[in-house]
C-alpha cells in the first residue's frame, strides 16, 4: 500500500515491520536498526547478500554519540555544513548497534536525512533507522513511490509516499582508511564540497569489490534490465543500429530512438535527479539497449559518472 501517513508508518515500525520511506536521495527500506529480525528480513526483501552492510539513520547528527564510540571533529564540521542532507559517515560502532547491521565490520554508517517526512518519522519513534535503498539487490534506486512499488510493493506492508526524491542519487559516504579521510562511495555531495570544509584533499575510492572496504560498491550495480552502453553516442547507435535505441544524454538531443536528456541545461544537479528515474522510464520502454554518455567529470558528475559505469558494467561493455 502507498500513502502519506507517517504515524501509521511509525505503528508498523515499532511492530519490526519494514516499510519504504522517502529521502532526498533515493528511496530506503527502513526497519528498526536495533531489532535484529527485522533487519534480518530486509536483507531478505532486498535479496541482498548480508555481506553488504546498512545505512543507519537519525533525525540529528547530535544523536550519532548514542551508538558511535567518537566522532572525528572533522565529521562533526561536514555534518554542521551538509546535514541533513546526502553524507553517510563511518563511525566506530559502540554494543548498541548489532553486527548484523554493519555485516559484522566495527564501524557503522550514519545519516540524517533531509526530508520532512522521513525527519517526522524519525523524532516519532524511538529507535533509528536501518535502510538501504528500496530496490531489489543489484536494480536502479528508486526515485519515487512507484519505483518501489514496481519491484517490492507486494513484499512489505507500507510504502510512504513523500514525492519524487531531490537529490536522485545516494548519499556520498566518508570514513577513514589509513588515518585518512576518504569517500568510499561519490554522492550527492561532492568531492570538492567535502574538500572545502575540511580544507585538506580527500582520498577517493574507485573502485570495485576488490577493492573496497565496503562490498556495496560491486561492480555491477544500479542496473536497468536492459543492457546499457555508456560512452559515444554516435558511434554506439551506429554499432547497433539494428535495434530499437533508447538513449539517455546529458545535454544534447540525439535523433536516433527514443532520447530523453538529463539536463538541457547542462546542470548536473539536474542530471542526477533524473538519472535513476530516466533508467526506469527505460526500462518500461519498447526500447531494447539503452545508450548513455559520460558527464563532465567534477562536481556531482563524479557520482553521475560512477552509477553510469557501474550500470554499465552489467553489459559487459564499458566504453569509458
Ligand atoms: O542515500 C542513501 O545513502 C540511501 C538512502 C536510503 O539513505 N541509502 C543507500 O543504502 O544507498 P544502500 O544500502 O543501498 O547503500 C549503502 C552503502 C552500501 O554500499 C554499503 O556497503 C555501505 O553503504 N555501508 C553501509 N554500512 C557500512 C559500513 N559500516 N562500512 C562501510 N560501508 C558501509
Ligand atoms: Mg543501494
Amino acid at each position: 500500500m502507498i500513502g502519506k501517513n507517517v504515524e501509521f508508518a511509525a505503528e508498523l515500525l515499532a511492530l519490526g515491520k519494514t516499510v519504504a520511506i522517502p529521502t532526498e536521495t533515493v528511496y530506503g527500506l527502513a526497519t528498526n536498526a536495533l531489532d535484529e529480525e527485522a533487519v534480518a528480513e530486509v536483507f531478505k526483501i532486498k535479496n541482498r547478500p548480508t555481506f553488504d552492510p546498512l545505512i543507519v539513520h537519525l533525525d540529528d547528527f547530535g544523536k550519532a554519540e548514542l551508538y558511535a564510540k567518537s566522532i572525528p571533529d572533522e565529521f562533526k564540521a561536514l555534518a554542521e555544513a551538509y546535514s541533513p542532507g546526502p553524507i553517510t559517515f563511518l563511525l566506530p560502532k559502540n554494543e548498541i548497534i548489532p553486527y548484523i547491521v554493519t555485516s559484522g565490520l566495527k564501524e557503522v554508517a550514519i545519516r540524517i536525512p533531509n526530508h520532512p517526512m522521513a525527519l517526522e518519522l524519525l523524532q516519532s519513534i524511538p529507535f533509528p533507522l536501518a535502510a538501504p535503498s528500496a530496490n531489489p539487490f543489484g536494480f536502479i534506486s528508486p526515485t519515487s513511490a512507484e519505483h518501489v512499488y514496481k519491484t517490492l510493493g507486494r513484499k512489505i506492508p507500507y510504502i510512504l509516499d513523500g514525492g519524487t526524491c531531490s537529490v536522485g542519487i545516494e548519499s556520498t559516504i566518508i570514513g577513514m582508511e589509513n588515518n585518512q579521510f576518504t569517500v568510499f562511495r561519490k554522492g550527492g555531495i561532492s568531492v570538492e564540497q567535502i574538500e572545502r570544509v575540511l580544507n585538506e584533499k580527500v582520498h577517493v575510492k574507485e573502485g570495485s569489490t576488490k577493492t573496497l572496504k565496503a562490498p556495496g560498491m560491486l561492480e555491477s550495480h544500479y542496473a536497468p534490465k536492459k543492457p546499457i552502453f555508456v560512452g559515444n553516442i554516435e558511434e554506439l547507435a551506429e554499432q547497433h543500429k539494428k535495434e530499437r535505441l533508447g538513449i539517455i544524454s546529458f545535454k544534447k538531443e540525439y535523433i536516433q530512438g527514443f532520447n530523453l536528456i538529463l539536463s538541457k541545461k547542462g546542470n548536473l544537479e539536474e542530471a542526477s535527479y533524473h538519472l535513476f528515474s530516466y533508467m526506469h522510464q527505460m526500462d518500461e520502454s519498447g526500447a531494447d539497449i539503452i545508450l548513455s554518455e559520460y558527464v563532465p567529470e567534477e562536481g556531482l558528475g563524479r557520482a553521475i559518472n560512477d552509477r553510469l559505469r557501474r550500470a554499465a558494467a552489467k553489459s559487459g561493455y564499458v566504453n569509458t
